[in-house]
């Protein structure tokens, strides 16, 4: 793949990111969420490629736009497309932290299309990639990440969901003496978090969505980082969903079964602040400014981007 197209995906998840932040804290996680879809679906018009959406906003019926099997771009590369134009709708919607706006892009075929269902999951940084195992017991898993960290659990930072299903993790993890960090929503940027150290986290646990744990995944590739995720099919309805798909829930899915090969681009925007990157700012005279990160697999480069956007100057996309 061009490896100027990484540039190209920054202004797809600056221009979701740009839209949904208009909706800050103004309590309708809706329209966050259709101003996210509407800007970065006008700018992968813009862009050469037959982009194939295997994680998107819903199936063809329930999704206007940014539906799974959806081609976006002008044409050219087959490529495969997961999208959240808004990570943390909740937290746009209420002005809480941590939402951003978020791409992959792959080869065609080589990103695992995930059913709308939860996934169990690990995430650690690089030094400790490769010795975790998501069906180990969690005191194993806190010990071989303090190990690689060089640090003691007692230092060791712990992040995940704030959910009542995560009760027993948060238990043994005070019983091992880690150090616990939950968040409401966006467990896409908790991942990525555990890949730099200037945010403190040092491993991610726990269930949430699927979709989000393939984007998570794809980053993490780029950043060297670790991640394993385990379907949990929650009915009857989404075990045969997964049969059906040829997905085993039973088996775990590592970087391989979730990102095939090394030539995966992320691209995220802040919308709210969050660890790693800041919401986007409202500068005054019609200007915008957003925070984002971009990274290819295959070089392991990671840009950080500032950007200026004279909105004024872009009335196509009616920010
Ligand atoms: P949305 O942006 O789709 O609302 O997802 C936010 C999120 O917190 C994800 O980051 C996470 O994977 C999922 O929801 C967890 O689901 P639930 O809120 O049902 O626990």
């Amino acid at each position: 793949m061009d490896r100027n197209l990484a540039i190209n995906l920054v202004r797809v998840t600056e221009a979701a990111a740009l839209g949904a932040a208009k909706h800050m804290g103004r309590g309708d996680k809706i329209a966050a969420d259709q101003a996210g879809v509407d800007g970065m679906r006008k700018m992968f018009d813009t862009i050469n490629i037959e982009g194939l959406v295997v994680i998107g906003e819903g199936e063809m019926d329930e999704a206007p736009m940014l539906y799974i099997g959806e081609i976006v771009g002008a044409g050219g590369l087959k490529v495969d497309i997961a999208v959240d134009p808004v990570e943390g709708t909740n937290s746009v919607a209420k002005g809480l932290p941590n939402s951003i706006a978020v791409v992959a892009m792959a080869p065609r075929g080589c990103l695992l299309n995930a059913p709308d269902m939860y996934m169990d999951k690990i995430a650690v940084g690089p030094k400790a990639a490769g010795r975790v195992q998501l069906d180990a017991p969690i005191m194993e898993n806190l010990r071989a990440t303090a190990d690689a960290l060089n640090k003691s659990i007692s230092d060791l930072t712990v992040t995940m969901l704030d959910r009542p299903r995560h009760e027993r993790i948060v238990e043994e993890c005070r019983k091992a003496g880690a150090r616990i960090k939950l968040f409401k929503d966006g467990d896409v940027a908790a991942a990525l978090a555990t890949c730099f150290e200037d945010t403190g986290v040092d491993i991610m646990l726990g269930i949430g969505g699927a979709p989000e744990g393939v984007i998570a995944a794809a980053a993490l590739k780029c950043l060297g980082g670790g991640f394993q995720g385990k379907l949990v099919a929650s009915n009857e309805e989404e075990a045969t969903r997964c049969i059906k798909m040829g997905i085993d829930v039973n088996k775990i899915l590592y970087m391989e079964d979730l990102v095939r090969g090394n030539e995966v681009y992320f691209a995220a925007t802040g919308i709210s602040d969050g660890e790693l990157l800041k919401g986007v700012v409202f500068t005054g005279n019609n200007s915008a400014k957003t925070h984002s990160v971009v990274m290819r697999s295959e070089t392991g480069t990671i840009r950080f981007v500032e950007t200026l956007h004279k909105l004024n100057k872009k009335p196509k996309y009616a920010y």
